[in-house]
């Protein structure tokens, strides 16, 4: 096997590279690591191309040294911290003991490793075989304070992408704290970037933004706790002529569902500066002599060939080596949910004949929702209290799976989780669960509160309730939501100069609650939820093979979500539902048939009162169940490729791909309806131009590159919100 990482030792310069990306790192003066290069595979580096040596005024230089033309502050590196000659926003800041926060990093030595470590405690992307990668270990210390970083760079043999990590390591003999420590930097000459990020709110995340960058920081964060609706933990450098086909995009994904920070800085001299990692807002770790801090991991790709081959890169990536469970390779069940079929309002005889009409419709699994514990009749009561509610299910939660799985189904439920309600028997005995700061009144956000999380006293409770329900092994599947984002930031076991922990531990806190979970229930299929898709990350990728990409379940508006979803996750993590019409969130009226296509690119489910359909809906859902199962295999696990945006255009144009090129699907979905329209066309991608595909639907056969040169002719009908699926099977 080829090495994947060289260290030239002449010039010392470490090369990480394979046939698709190259990763260069070089040692500079006065021990600085320099970052010399990331982007398309070099094959010949001979070490000369390095960063010039220039005099800059108002940029500092070595300690002790006359040499002016050498600036750590002008040099791009891999990490910068505050407290040396380097004006970049750091990448790192901690507090020394004699209170001031210099911390000058040089290089120490490094270490080369077959495969990729675990990063104990948090999730991360993995291998399957040594052979499938090789990480990279630089150490740099702080000669004074003998506070040592360890940065970890991992580069996979057959994908376009390098992870990054940091782990700090208190060598010396005074505690010190940590104020701000980045996951990765990454420092890039002579690029004229656009960032493009994927903000939103609840109802309505990861719409695409694009903007210029200038000089001066942006900021893209969030400190509500969780990775968020209203700023996902992903972001894409590109340049300005970066098209979904053609130019460079670098893109970031971080493996983390707490608080973030990407941080771009566009300096003096045009050079741009990326850090990423938690974010410093009320964070501090103590760090004692001999103890450790592990960062979170950061995913980059690099593509040269536009957004969809970038998108292509982490789809595959968090696919096969972040997602854990053993329904990673399965296709995703058809699901009916009863939220909002009922809302609260429900109970078992309620429930049985939505039931019997999944069944007869071909849906796979019921999902119960919220409302199926405690005394719960609407959101103000029993978070915390993870027993049935007799007055739904007189002859228990046990009785009622039985008879879903008689009808042939399989058997889904709703928790919560991290929350406690006021009204609620954990509140009564333990009032203390409830995250707040000790003489303040805590905030209610719909009427609940968060756990402690951090302490391990409330997570072995919440953990014991739920085994009880699972442990009858009825439960085929879970739904884990979390309904509200953190405040009163407080950990009532940390004394109080160790406040600024208490972000970072809730989040260890939920890791190990779902660690506990997944290896205590392997088969369990989980899927993740807060609000939607205010937690729709890798980190929870690791545990939760598919999330709930929004509330929102209009198709029109889905259309821009899982498209700005579709830039960083894979289609099989997504789930999507058909629901009712006029929308609950929106009141828009569309089309039952372009609700059902819209939610066939991700997982199908259905999300409202079967048994108040029509006759002709009730038929139409039974063909939509249909024909997903002759797609989803494509649909959830092909190549995807976006076409075209319906926040750019009138249309929007999704494709997938089979591996073997032998299946593909296609759907086009018009927005708004004019009198005589242009006619426009959609040309297909990734075929095997020399193949025949047949459609299955018309049996008309086209020549793949008939089908991608020539294009199909998009169909002209009356009305708004039209929809169109194509299925291609390639015939002999
Ligand atoms: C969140 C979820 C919904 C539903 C409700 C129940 O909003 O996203 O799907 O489960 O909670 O309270």
């Amino acid at each position: 096997m080829n090495q994947l990482i060289n260290f030239d030792e002449n010039n010392k310069v470490f090369h990480l590279h394979n046939d698709q990306i190259s990763y260069l790192l070089a040692v500079e003066d006065g021990n600085t690591l320099a970052h010399v290069y990331f982007g398309k595979t070099i094959k010949q580096y001979h070490g000369q191309l390095r960063y010039p040596r220039v005099d800059r005024g108002f940029s500092g230089n070595l300690p002790g040294s006359l040499d002016r033309t050498f600036s750590r502050d002008s040099l791009p590196k891999e990490y910068s911290t505050a407290g040396e000659m380097d004006y970049h926003t750091p990448a790192a800041v901690v507090r020394q003991k004699d209170g001031s926060n210099a911390l000058f990093l040089t290089y120490q030595d490094y270490k080369i490793v077959a495969g990729k470590p675990d990063l104990a405690g948090l999730p991360h992307s993995f291998v399957e075989n040594n052979d499938e990668a090789e990480t990279l270990i630089v150490n740099l210390l702080d000669e004074k304070s003998k506070v040592e970083f360890e940065l970890a760079y991992t580069i996979y043999r057959d994908r376009p992408v390098i992870t990054r990590s940091v782990k700090v390591v208190n060598k010396g003999e005074e505690t010190v704290n940590i104020e701000k420590v980045a996951s990765m930097q990454i420092d890039f000459v002579d690029r004229n970037f656009e960032s493009i990020t994927l903000p939103g709110a609840h109802a309505h995340e990861r719409r695409v933004e694009r903007s210029e960058i200038n000089q001066g920081i942006h900021v893209y964060s969030s400190h509500r706790g969780t990775s968020s609706h209203q700023m996902n933990p992903f972001m894409a450098l590109v340049d300005k002529d970066t098209t979904e086909f053609s130019g460079d995009a670098y893109g970031f994904a971080f493996v983390y569902s707490g608080n973030h920070k990407f941080e771009v800085e566009k300096d003096q001299f045009a050079q741009t500066h990326v850090n990423i990692g938690i974010d410093d807002f009320n964070f501090s770790w103590e760090l004692t002599p001999n103890s450790s801090f592990q960062t979170p991991e950061v995913l980059m790709t690099y593509s040269a060939q536009g957004l969809n081959k970038m998108s292509q890169a982490f789809h595959t990536l968090i696919h096969d080596r972040v997602i854990r469970s053993k329904y990673k390779d399965r296709v995703r069940p058809i699901l009916v949910n009863n939220w909002e079929a009922t809302y609260f309002n429900f109970d078992e005889e309620k429930l049985k004949p939505i039931v019997d009409d999944a069944k007869e419709m071909g849906i796979e699994m019921f999902v119960l929702d919220d409302g199926w514990f405690g005394h719960r009749d609407d959101d103000n009561s029993s978070l915390g209290d993870w027993s049935v509610f007799e007055k739904k299910f007189p002859h228990g939660l046990d009785h009622f799976a039985d008879y879903v799985h008689e009808q042939g189904l399989k058997f889904g439920l709703w928790f919560e989780p991290e929350m406690i309600s006021m009204d609620s028997n954990l509140y009564q005995e333990h009032p203390d669960y409830l995250m707040h700061v000790p003489g303040r009144t805590p905030s209610p956000s719909r009427n609940q509160y968060v756990l402690d999380l951090g302490r391990k006293e409330v997570r072995d409770n919440i953990f014991e309730q739920m085994n009880k329900i699972l442990e009858s092994g009825k439960i085929d599947y879970i739904k884990w939501d979390m309904n509200r984002h953190l405040s009163d930031i407080y950990e009532a076991d940390l004394p109080a100069a160790r406040q600024g922990e208490t972000y970072h531990r809730y989040v260890l806190g939920l890791y190990d609650l779902l660690e506990r979970l997944v290896n205590s229930y392997p088969d369990l299929l989980i899927e993740g939820c807060s609000g939607g898709g205010g937690r729709f990350d890798a980190g929870m990728a690791y545990y939760n093979p598919q999330i709930w990409a929004s509330d929102d379940s209009d198709a029109i508006d889905r259309l821009s979500i899982q498209y700005g979803t579709s830039l960083a996750y894979p289609q099989s993590m997504m789930t999507s539902h058909v629901s009712v019409s006029p929308n609950e969130q929106n009141g828009r009226i569309t089309p039952l048939k372009t609700r059902g296509i819209v939610a066939m690119w991700g997982d199908l489910g259905y999300e409202l009162d079967l048994t108040k359909m029509s006759k002709e809906d009730r038929q139409a859902v039974k063909e939509q169940v249909a024909e997903y199962k002759k797609i989803r295999e494509v649909t959830q696990y092909g190549t995807f490729y976006r076409l075209k945006s319906a926040q750019t255009s009138n249309q929007c144009a999704w494709e997938t791909v089979s591996k073997d090129k032998t299946e593909a699907v296609l759907s086009v979905v018009k927005v708004m309806a004019s009198a005589q329209p242009y006619l426009t066309k959609t040309k297909m991608v990734g075929l095997a131009p020399e193949k025949h595909y047949e459609d299955q639907n018309t049996h008309e056969v086209y020549g793949g590159d008939e089908l991608m040169n020539l294009g199909i002719y998009d169909p002209v009908e009356h009305g708004d919100f039209k929809a169109y699926i194509y299925h291609f099977k390639a015939i002999d």
